[in-house]
């Protein structure tokens, strides 16, 4: 007998920064945890600090293999810093590196970062990904102060961020899956 459950959402998880002494990998330790405990999920998580991708755009290092993995997701997660009101300019480059694969999929955003949480440098994401053929989920997470939240065993301390963690998970399977149907029905 064959099964007809419909195969795990794939959702690729993007460490959205690469600084030294960065702790973008802390966050999405924890978001990976939350999409892990959701079940139904594929998760491929890709730390952009080894993605070799040339600002010139010029298609060379990993460009092939980043754009590869972009393509094989259902939807997307971007764990990202606030730098001076925006996001980090590698994270730009990684976006800018993908052609076709973004287009219609999904993208939920966990941000963190001084008191406003990361927020700003999600405001400017949205109509990047919009740019994209992307659409983006409603409610994110938001780590404000964050290395409050990192104890001395190095992980961080998400309580607060439980529900809008569920929440954004939630509409990203939701959307994820109905878009998955939509591509295959037809090309966006
Ligand atoms: C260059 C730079 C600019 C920053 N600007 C902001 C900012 O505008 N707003 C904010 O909330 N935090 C800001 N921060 C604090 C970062 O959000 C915080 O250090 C965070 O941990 C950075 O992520 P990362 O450790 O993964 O690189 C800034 C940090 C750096 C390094």
């Amino acid at each position: 007998m064959t099964s007809t459950a419909a195969p795990d959402l794939r959702v690729l998880l993007v460490v959205g920064s690469v600084r030294d002494g960065r702790i973008g990998p802390v966050v999405a330790s924890w978001v990976r945890d939350r999409l892990v405990e959701h079940g139904g999920l594929d998760v491929d998580v890709v730390d952009l600090l080894d993605v070799d991708l040339p600002a010139s755009l010029d298609g060379s290092g990993d460009t092939e293999a980043w754009r590869a993995r972009v393509g094989a997701a259902d939807a997307v997660v971007v764990v990202t810093p606030e730098y001076n009101h925006g996001y980090p300019g590698y994270l730009k480059t990684a976006i800018d590196s993908v052609q076709g694969e973004w287009r219609g999929k999904t993208v939920g955003f966990a941000s963190y970062g001084g008191a406003a949480g990361g927020t700003r440098a999600v405001e400017q994401l949205r109509p990047v990904f919009t740019e994209c053929h992307v659409h983006s989920v409603r409610d994110q997470v938001v780590l404000p102060n964050v290395w409050e939240l990192i104890g001395e065993d190095g992980t961080l301390d998400g309580e607060r961020a439980e529900a809008s963690a569920k929440a954004m998970i939630e509409q990203l399977v939701w959307w994820g899956s109905a878009l998955r149907s939509a591509r295959a029905a037809a090309a966006v």
